[in-house]
């Protein structure tokens, strides 16, 4: 963790430089260009460096103020505001210096002004985007693809593990919810949304991945961020998961078993509609259909109930037949439900409200669906 946040910092210098750099070019391209070049000798640096030390200070200090501003506001929509504010004021202040920092008649000066800024400009941008490549490819070298993980604590461990697979490093990870956990197998983790927008804003990992989360749950801003910065953001999702629903059995039966799932530990999606389905038959067909957008839970406190899943490709079945199973099934699953005992009970948490326009009734139209979200996710 240290060392990274140093990295970051160093990075951050690293960049500084590089625009006090490029500030030194330009005014010596626009001395030389502005002056004739046999002139040009007889000005030396102490005819333009009170310019550029203007230059440097505005230059350094607007970035400072309006970055730590973008990363405060990061977090709250108005970055798009900050930016724009970011480019006016530099604008502002630049010309406030030009109109009334110099002295009278120092033509030399002003013209340079607007000649090194314009100049400076194409510099730093094409340098940056050069340093940040350069940047990129000296840690590829040095070693796999950094990621963030967004998970819930009860999948972390399996998210870490298919990055693994992709032969990606995880970095950090976020927790959905948070537990008073500082890492997990020494992995820092990451407690709040607008930590993951600084880990984003500084660069401090290549990638990110969503894994067992509803995509959804994601800020907006925080996928805007990561297009922002060019940062690779996936799915590495499963589309079915069966977890153990915790369950407390005392030694007396006659006390019964106590099942109960956790809000953002088990549960890898906003709850926000909950139905369940009684006095059934023996060999009752239920579903036949498949959600856009909707992600359920589905136990069975009471019974057994065959939930028999279809991606579009290959068939699985999962039989719920304990308090203690749970099913995560996340959206663009065909669905049937055999009941195989009456009066079993099936219980479901679902993420969304209920939309009829949300699911997909008929297969063919679900199969092409299921090929044409196969082929996007490609
Ligand atoms: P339906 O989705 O057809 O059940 P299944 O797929 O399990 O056979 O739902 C049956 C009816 O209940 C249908 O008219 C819609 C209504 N319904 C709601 O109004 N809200 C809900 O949350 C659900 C699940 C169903």
């Amino acid at each position: 963790m240290k060392y990274d946040v140093i990295h970051g910092r160093l990075r951050y210098i690293s960049f500084v430089i590089l625009n006090l750099l490029c500030l030194f070019a330009a005014n010596t391209a626009a001395a030389w260009i502005y002056l004739e070049k046999n002139n040009f000798k007889r000005y030396g640096f102490d005819d333009y460096k009170p310019v550029m030390i203007i230059m440097a200070v505005i230059d350094v200090g607007v970035a400072l103020c309006f970055n730590t501003l973008q990363r405060v506001y990061r977090r709250r929509k108005r970055r798009e505001l900050i930016k724009n504010l970011q480019h006016i004021g530099i604008s502002f202040v630049t010309l406030s210096v030009i109109l009334f920092s110099l002295r009278q008649g120092a033509e030399y000066s002003r013209v340079t002004v607007f000649l090194a800024y314009g100049i400076d400009y194409v510099f730093i941008t094409g340098a940056h985007v050069i340093w940040r490549e350069v940047l990129r490819a000296f840690r590829r070298e040095s070693g796999r693809p950094t990621a963030l993980l967004m998970t819930t604590d009860r999948f972390v461990d399996e998210g870490v593990e298919e990055l693994r697979k992709l032969n990606i490093d995880v970095k950090y990870i976020y927790l959905l919810k948070n537990l008073n956990i500082n890492e997990i197998d020494k992995l820092p983790v990451i407690k709040t949304w607008e930590e993951t927008a600084s880990v984003i804003c500084w660069e401090e990992i290549e990638r990110v991945y969503i894994y067992g989360l509803d995509h959804q749950m994601v800020p907006e801003y925080l996928v805007n961020a990561c297009r922002d910065m060019r940062l690779k953001l996936d799915l590495v999702d499963f589309n079915y998961r069966i977890i153990d629903v915790k369950t407390i059995k005392t030694e007396d039966p006659k006390y019964g078993a106590l099942s109960f799932l956790e809000g953002k530990r088990d549960i890898p999606f906003p709850i926000r509609r909950v139905y369940w389905i009684t006095e059934t038959e023996a060999d009752l067909h239920r579903g036949f259909h498949a959600h856009k957008m909707n992600c359920q839970l589905l136990y069975c406190p009471y019974g057994k109930i065959d939930i028999i899943l279809d991606d579009g490709k290959k068939k699985t079945t999962v039989t719920l037949d304990e308090p203690g199973k749970g099913l995560i099934l996340m959206p663009g699953l065909w669905r049937e439900m055999v009941w195989q005992q009456s009066g079993s009970v099936l219980c479901v948490l679902a993420s969304e409200y209920y939309d009829a326009e949300e699911y997909i009734r008929n297969y063919d139209e679900f199969v092409a669906y299921s090929n044409k979200y196969r082929e996007a996710g490609k």
